[in-house]
């Protein structure tokens, strides 16, 4: 059996996480075996990488560099292994939420970006990258009611998350391994789009 690479983006608040348990649920069922995990981390190094870049304040290219940092030592020991083993790898993040947060966010080009991702990922891309989507006034409502710390991401003003919404959407007209969902809808209808995804594959 074929490794399936799945990755879940979306703006912080956009409520991904319940979608990977119902994911992972659906593909152990079919007796699939999964490998569940996130960036940035994932590894040791990366989990290390990822308190500083959550945590720490830094230059936008720092930021840029650790995050690219961890995602390398993440591919070559976790992602790589895994799809080679025929495993389902479901991502929480990968180089979309590079391109939306450090490049429409932040403002680093995207030229640069493409770069450090050719040079990691050598042509490699998710088979699916299932496109959370949420009004950030909406998001930052949810995110108030759950979380009790935020990390410096989450503490950025609506425009920010406004910009990084926008990445994500114009991402999302780039591939045909998107799939674009309307957070606002009930869980059994996003569930339903999810599942067809992937059985279109
Ligand atoms: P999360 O795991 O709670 O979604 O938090 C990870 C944060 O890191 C989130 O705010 C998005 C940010 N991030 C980037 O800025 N660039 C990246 O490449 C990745 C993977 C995450």
């Amino acid at each position: 059996m074929s490794g399936l690479f799945i990755t879940l983006e979306g703006i912080d608040g956009a409520g991904k996480s319940s979608h990977i348990d119902w994911l992972e649920q659906q593909f152990v069922q079919q007796g699939r075996q999964v490998v569940r995990t996130r960036e940035p981390g994932g590894t040791p190094v990366a989990e290390q990488l990822r308190q500083l870049v959550l945590n720490e304040d830094m230059s936008d290219l720092s930021e840029l560099l650790l995050v690219f940092a961890a995602r390398d030592d993440h591919l070559k020991k976790v992602i790589l292994p895994s799809l080679a083993a025929g495993k389902v790898v479901l991502c929480d993040r990968f180089t979309d939420s590079t391109i939306a947060y450090q490049g429409y966010g932040r403002g680093v080009s995207l030229n640069v970006i493409q770069q450090f991702k050719d040079l990691i990922q050598k042509g490699l891309e998710p088979d699916i990258t299932f496109v959370f989507d949420i009004d950030p006034m909406i998001a930052n409502e949810r995110m108030a009611a759950s979380r009790t710390h935020k990390d410096r991401f989450e503490q950025e003003a609506l425009d920010f998350f406004n910009k990084v919404r926008h990445g994500f959407i114009k991402q999302s007209q780039t591939s045909a391994r998107y799939c674009l969902i309307d957070s606002s809808q009930s869980m059994d209808v996003i569930r339903q789009q999810l599942w067809q995804k992937v059985v279109s594959l």
